[in-house]
């Protein structure tokens, strides 16, 4: 069966850097509080509504295809995954289809949280192995900001997300290139109500919330029990983490690189204890991004390559764990 490899990656990230004491300017929090709390100290958020999170994505697959080395033409699919789409509805992958003046190929819209790049790396990697498409836009984007509350009331939530967007390229591998060894994608619906915005949609519809707004809590900024979440994610990321070590018959001593989704520096610390790795071994930016969500793996991913702790014929792992609940994992050889 032919293997999927990562022929290009790239991102986009917005300007306007948000630090924690311009958060300390409009909301009761404090630096301190964010940085040993989360390991944040600084993050994107779009102004004046200068991007969307099909813009963003546009910008990061531009960079992906130009280091595959392919054109519009090229690309046979495109899988989009978001939290914040451009549209209640389409998705933004037709978004992506039009601006990039792809052919008229198939775009899905994944909505996977935390966990979307993975679930779309796995998709993806379906796709290929069957021979069905051989160069795929695979897009993480999020546009986080215009969502979140930005006073004391949303102070929990909003501190820890930031906008920006990555992509891969992922094409058919040539004869004697590894790609993606093993993949794989969970999720566990009783806690959707977790971590979760409500409305609008067909639950709770715009006139509903209208008028609940004026009582009380609004139902259409992003709600999270952050503890409940935080020990939920610590177990199911090594969880995954082993399944596709097991799958692929190696051992966490053979990872040379692992790209924890960028929840919390706390989570990412935790997993790296679990499995007794290295600081050189485990690549993290939330300080300077916070939690960009489907971006957030294909953003790292594309920052440790340019600063060379991804290199081809890596071993590398990746796994992410989010609102559904969702997670899964990726091994492959970049
Ligand atoms: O990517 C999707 C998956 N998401 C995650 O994995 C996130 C998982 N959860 C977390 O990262 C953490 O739970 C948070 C960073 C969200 C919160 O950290 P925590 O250590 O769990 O804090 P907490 O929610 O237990 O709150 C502790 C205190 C509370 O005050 P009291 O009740 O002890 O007086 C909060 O009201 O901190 C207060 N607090 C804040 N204080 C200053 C909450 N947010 C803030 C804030 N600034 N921004």
């Amino acid at each position: 069966m032919t293997r999927t490899i990562i022929k290009g990656l790239g991102s986009f990230l917005p300007d306007n850097v948000v630090t924690n004491s311009d958060l300390e300017k409009i909301m009761d929090t404090s630096d301190e509080w964010i940085q040993e709390r989360t390991g944040i100290k600084e993050r994107r958020w779009i102004s004046n509504r200068s991007e969307t999170t099909s813009s963003m994505g546009c910008k990061a697959a531009k960079k992906a295809m130009e280091m595959a080395g392919l054109g519009p033409s090229d690309i046979d699919f495109v899988i989009f995954a978001t939290l914040s789409p451009d549209y209640y509805f389409p998705g933004s992958g037709v978004l992506v289809q039009r601006d990039l003046g792809l052919d008229n190929v198939g775009a899905l819209d994944l909505r996977n949280q935390c966990s979307g790049f993975i679930y779309g790396l796995s998709v993806a990697d379906q796709f290929i192995k069957t021979g069905m498409y051989k160069n795929i836009l695979l897009i993480g984007s999020e546009f986080h900001s215009g969502a979140l509350e930005k006073s004391t009331n949303g102070r929990s939530v909003t501190v820890i997300f930031g906008d920006g967007a990555g992509a891969v390229v992922l094409s058919a591998a040539e004869e004697g290139e590894k790609g993606i060894i093993s993949t794989c994608m969970h999720s566990q619906g009783e806690h959707a109500e977790a971590l979760m915005i409500k409305g609008p949609a067909t639950g709770v519809w715009v006139d509903e919330l209208l008028e609940k707004e004026n009582y009380g809590e609004p139902e259409w900024r992003p709600y999270m029990n952050g503890n409940f979440v935080f020990k939920h994610a610590v177990t199911r990321m090594p969880e995954a983490i082993q399944e596709v070590l097991d799958a692929a018959g190696k051992s966490s001593a053979d990872i040379d690189l692992l790209i924890p989704h960028q929840a919390n520096l706390r989570i990412s610390a935790m997993v790296q204890k679990h499995f007794n790795m290295s600081d050189e071994k485990v690549f993290n930016n939330i300080q300077h991004l916070g939690n960009t969500t489907a971006g957030s793996i294909p953003i790292a991913m594309t920052q440790a390559f340019e600063e060379g702790k991804l290199k081809r014929g890596d071993l590398l792992c990746l796994t992410a764990f989010g609102s559904g609940f969702t997670w899964g994992a990726a091994l492959l050889e970049f």
